[in-house]
């Protein structure tokens, strides 16, 4: 069922403004709502500017994995910002729309089990909640425009078989949610927020906001093929582990998966 109403929800936006979900803009099919965002910053949108679909038929993920998009189910949404922000300090944007995405979705559901798994997942009883796709226009040494693309897991009960024992949903964990238009309002507010503390006060506060979130912190873990005891998130966003020669190493990118393979 499609639940997105352009007019419900530019009035719940309205109604308590945020400063970013407008202007928006509402598919009921798109390839993927990260590149009608990227099409849109490229031409000049204003800062701010949401791109919602009902699915995605080619949703995609990092490192070039697919996003699984059924229609009327999950929420799959990107943004246009154009923070003062440079280069190098727009990678950590993945973290702070983390953080926004557990704003969003604590208050629907019981216990704690959210976590932050660097660098752009949300998990949910270890597995996967929503996913963070960040993608920066860079123009010298700043970034000119950044799109920061949200799936978030709604109605899905079933997922196929590849992903059923890595990914939940909301649904999945009991929490009953009437529109997708109320999270994606939800998610309007946090964003803005948690975007704003990261230009403001820095990676560093994004980063210890999130500490008690943090899914690998003290794990054995395997980082592009290395072995290696997660040490937590550096203050600059990048990931720290022990190696087994006993090395503190830093990495801006990277597959880290749990556990020696
Ligand atoms: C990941 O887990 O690697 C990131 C997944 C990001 C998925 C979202 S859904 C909305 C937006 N459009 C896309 O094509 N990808 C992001």
């Amino acid at each position: 069922m499609n639940d997105l109403r352009q007019d419900e929800i530019e009035a719940k936006l309205l109604a308590t403004p945020a400063p970013i979900g407008l202007p928006l803009s509402i598919a009921s099919e798109t390839e993927s709502t990260n590149d009608d965002a990227k099409r849109a910053a490229r031409s000049g949108i204003e800062a701010g500017a949401a791109f919602l679909a009902n699915t995605q038929s080619r949703g995609r993920g990092r490192r070039g994995h697919a996003w699984y998009s059924p229609p009327g189910d999950n929420l799959y949404v990107s943004f246009v910002l154009r923070p003062r922000l440079s280069a190098r300090d727009t990678p950590p944007l993945a973290l702070a729309a983390g953080l926004a995405v557990v704003d969003a979705v604590r208050p629907l559901l019981s216990g704690d089990s959210l976590r932050i798994k660097w660098p752009n997942d949300v998990l949910l009883d270890g597995k996967k909640l929503a996913g963070i796709l960040v993608e920066a226009q860079v123009v010298g040494e700043r970034a000119a425009s950044v799109v920061i693309g949200i799936g978030v897991n709604v109605h899905t009960r079933e997922f196929p078989s590849d992903l059923s024992s890595l990914a939940t949903s909301l649904a999945l964990a009991g929490a009953s949610i009437r529109h997708r238009g109320e999270l994606f309002v939800a998610l309007c507010h946090s964003l803005s927020r948690r975007v704003q503390e990261l230009v403001e006060r820095g990676v560093s506060h994004t980063v210890e906001e999130l500490s008690h979130l943090d899914y690998l912190a003290g794990k054995t873990v395997t980082i592009e093929g290395e072995r290696g005891t997660a040490l937590g998130i550096h203050s600059d966003g990048r990931f720290r582990f022990r190696d087994h020669g006993g090395n503190e190493r830093i990495v801006s990118a990277g597959q880290v998966t749990l556990g020696t393979r």
